[in-house]
């Protein structure tokens, strides 16, 4: 096997499904922040962790409330997308800078993203330091979906989006 730095490797390990965390910040406002650093950890409750870096903008609001809308981003939706994973939130207001609409989730206070593939909403009851992210663990409190959005979106590591269906087509030439 080839030894390989961490670009190759991450690009070789590649896709990561592409979600999007909509926070709420001090001042209750709403922001939307891009990220491939996420997973399921149970599934009796169920549950889901995000990393997210300290300096970006969604730490502070998670500091702030400790909930998150985690949203899959449907085909359609990559160039928004893309904003929320390379603008901060300290510097734009996404929902406004998009074409993003917020509209209310079902149990908790941060909105959801009008269109995206499927949803979940979480209530964090953990969190740990690992390295220069914040891991925060939370327990999923509902889910909602369009069915029919079935076509959602992929990073290659942190240069491209993609898309991909439940039943296995593939979008390589996304324009955005
Ligand atoms: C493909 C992709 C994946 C990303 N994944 C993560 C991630 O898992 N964790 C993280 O902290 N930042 C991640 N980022 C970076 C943030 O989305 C980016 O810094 C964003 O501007 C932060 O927004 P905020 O400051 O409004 O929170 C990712 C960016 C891209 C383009």
């Amino acid at each position: 096997m080839k030894e390989l730095d961490r670009q190759e490797a991450f690009e070789l390990a590649s896709p990561f499904p592409y979600v999007l965390a909509v926070t709420l910040d001090k001042r209750e406002r709403p922001n939307i922040m891009g990220l491939s650093w996420w997973m399921f950890t149970s599934w009796s409750p169920l549950m889901i962790a995000v990393s997210i870096g300290h300096p970006r903008y969604t730490h502070e609001c998670l500091e702030h409330h400790k909930e998150f809308v985690l949203c899959f981003p449907s085909e359609g939706q990559e160039k928004d997308a893309w904003i929320c994973g390379t603008k901060s939130g300290n510097a734009i207001d996404k929902f406004k800078d998009t074409g993003f609409k917020a509209i209310p989730s079902k149990t908790i206070k941060t909105p959801t993203i009008d269109g995206v593939t499927v949803s979940f909403e979480c209530k964090i009851v953990e969190q740990a330091e690992t390295g220069d992210h914040t891991v925060y663990i939370a327990d999923v409190v509902a889910m909602r979906g369009n069915p029919e959005k079935i076509m959602h979106l992929y990073s290659i590591h942190y240069t491209k989006l993609i898309s991909i269906g439940s039943n296995g087509r593939i979008k390589m030439d996304l324009e955005y």
